[in-house]
């Protein structure tokens, strides 16, 4: 059966998901005010919140707005009936996709056997694959993963997760070890490339890591042949990176625009404080951006904020 992956253009663009930043508010931004990529994901869920008291919480993470489709839900965790009834809720919510998250290299996740430990523990990753495809019932199961934890096994890893039937995968250039801390290995993601293309070619391959804007994208899509390439960090430089246009530059006035736009869609029993951490975004490459940054750090309120951004 033809999927949303399948349908997309070459290359395609997706916005990595990411903890605490691609949040609903954040992701409404960039549906509608800012060039928007051709794939979303939501932060990362816990499966085993989604199927506890917790679950108002969790679910709160799985908002979305049919301006922000396609988009992805992605979920972590252990245990294998959670990941089941996790595909379920996110395939009745109207999701266009279930992710599942083995590569976040955090030390509280990795203690409890998740993410990227699941790169040592393929028996327990054949059960979570299995059953999310399950209870997705039909929605494209994909992963998003490294190239290893200590040190670069792709080929191993990444045969055997095409082995499990996935419709995408997702590879960022580094192992679990390097965190962040050395430049994404590509040539690692263009052999998982050659994998795909030689055992699962219906499987879509998404690389990620350091990309930082649409010129480079071009590049790496015919350099190292992924179907699409996913920007995390490169959105807090450039909240225009999507643009295909890549060259215009933009005024103050824009950037104040969009964040004056982000605050109008704080709601009022919403955290003012949550929203701080995107003022370095909007607030930055301009003249006279640090000093208006320290005074909107100590605002307390969206109209506080707001007046002085106009
Ligand atoms: C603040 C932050 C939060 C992140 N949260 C997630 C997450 O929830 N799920 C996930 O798969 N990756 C997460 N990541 C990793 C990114 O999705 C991406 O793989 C990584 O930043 C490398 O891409 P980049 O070099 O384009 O930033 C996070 C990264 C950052 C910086």
């Amino acid at each position: 059966m033809i999927n949303f992956w399948q349908k997309l253009p070459k290359p395609f663009t997706a916005l990595a998901p990411m903890e605490n930043v691609t949040d609903y508010l954040f992701r409404e931004i960039i549906a509608t005010n800012l060039p928007k990529p051709d794939v979303l994901f939501t932060e990362f869920t816990n499966v085993d919140s989604l199927n506890s008291a917790g679950v108002k919480m969790a679910l709160s993470k799985l908002k979305f707005s049919l301006r922000q489709k396609p988009i992805v839900a992605q979920i972590w965790g252990t245990n294998p009936e959670n990941f089941f009834k996790s595909a379920k809720i996110i395939k009745d919510l109207g999701f266009d996709g279930v992710d599942i998250n083995m590569g976040c290299p955090v030390r509280a996740v990795v203690k409890t056997g998740a993410c990227s430990a699941l790169i040592n523990n393929r028996p327990l990753v054949k059960e979570i694959i299995s059953a999310t495809q399950k209870g997705a019932n039909n929605l494209p199961v994909s992963v998003k993963t490294r190239i290893g934890v200590k040190e670069a096994v792709t080929n191993d890893w990444i045969t055997f997760l095409l082995e499990q039937n996935i419709d995408a995968l997702t590879i960022h250039g580094r192992t679990a070890r390097q965190m962040s801390d050395v430049p994404a290995n590509w040539e690692e993601i263009a052999k998982a490339v050659e994998i795909k293309n030689a055992t699962s070619p219906h499987t879509v391959v998404i690389g990620n890591g350091d990309v930082k804007s649409y010129d480079q994208i071009l590049e790496y899509h015919k350099k190292y042949k992924v179907d699409g390439v996913m920007i995390g960090r490169g959105i807090f430089s450039n909240p225009w990176v999507f643009d295909k246009n890549n060259s215009k530059t933009h005024s103050q006035q824009e950037y104040k625009e969009i964040l004056l736009k982000h605050l109008s869609l704080l709601r009022p029993d919403q955290n003012y404080e949550s929203i701080k951490k995107f003022f370095k975004m909007y607030i930055n490459s301009f003249k006279g951006a640090s000093a208006l940054r320290f005074k909107l750090m100590a605002t307390k309120n969206v109209s506080e904020a707001s007046d002085l951004l106009k």
